[in-house]
């Protein structure tokens, strides 16, 4: 091998090895940057009592929830993610019932599966009243169908 092929060797090895090197610090650092899924925050307030009317359910679309404001026993709050496979439900007045558009599963007012293919009735939240007057939803705490909160 003359001098001018094995300088031309090893040019062509160090380009290699720099780009091996490279490829490697890219790796690390993406194994040091793990990939991350903000959740929104699972405790957030939906304002004040006064807002929501008596008797009718109200859907707030970003939270995926119903308000239920009964004149007699209180506030309560739904959620509106169906336990299949998490479509978002509908409440009709006209039953009283809650209906997945996507698979056809019906939940009583209660939440509790009148029928599937939902596994698992649907979840309430408790809801209470914060110091600034509004209320506040904490859907990481699940209460019973039957938990009200009297304002
Ligand atoms: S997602 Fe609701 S029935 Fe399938």
């Amino acid at each position: 091998m003359n001098r001018r092929a094995f300088l031309s060797w090893g040019t062509a090895g160090m380009v290699s090895l720099s780009s091996a090197v490279a490829v490697s610090m890219g790796a690390v650092a993406r194994f040091l940057m793990p990939s991350v899924f903000y959740e929104p925050p699972q405790t957030f307030k939906i304002g004040k009592p006064g807002d929501y009317a008596f008797g009718v359910p109200t859907f707030l679309v970003d939270e995926k929830i119903f308000v239920f404001h009964d004149r007699d026993r209180g506030f309560s709050v739904a959620s509106a993610v169906c336990t299949h496979l998490g479509c978002t439900v509908a409440h009709f007045q006209s039953d009283q019932k809650f209906h997945c558009p996507c698979h056809g599963s019906v939940f009583a007012a209660d939440g509790s599966v009148v029928h599937g293919p939902a596994p698992k009735p649907l979840n309430w939240f408790e809801v209470i009243l914060a110091r600034d007057g509004q209320l506040q939803v904490d859907k990481d705490k699940i209460v019973p169908a039957t938990y009200r909160l009297m304002v």
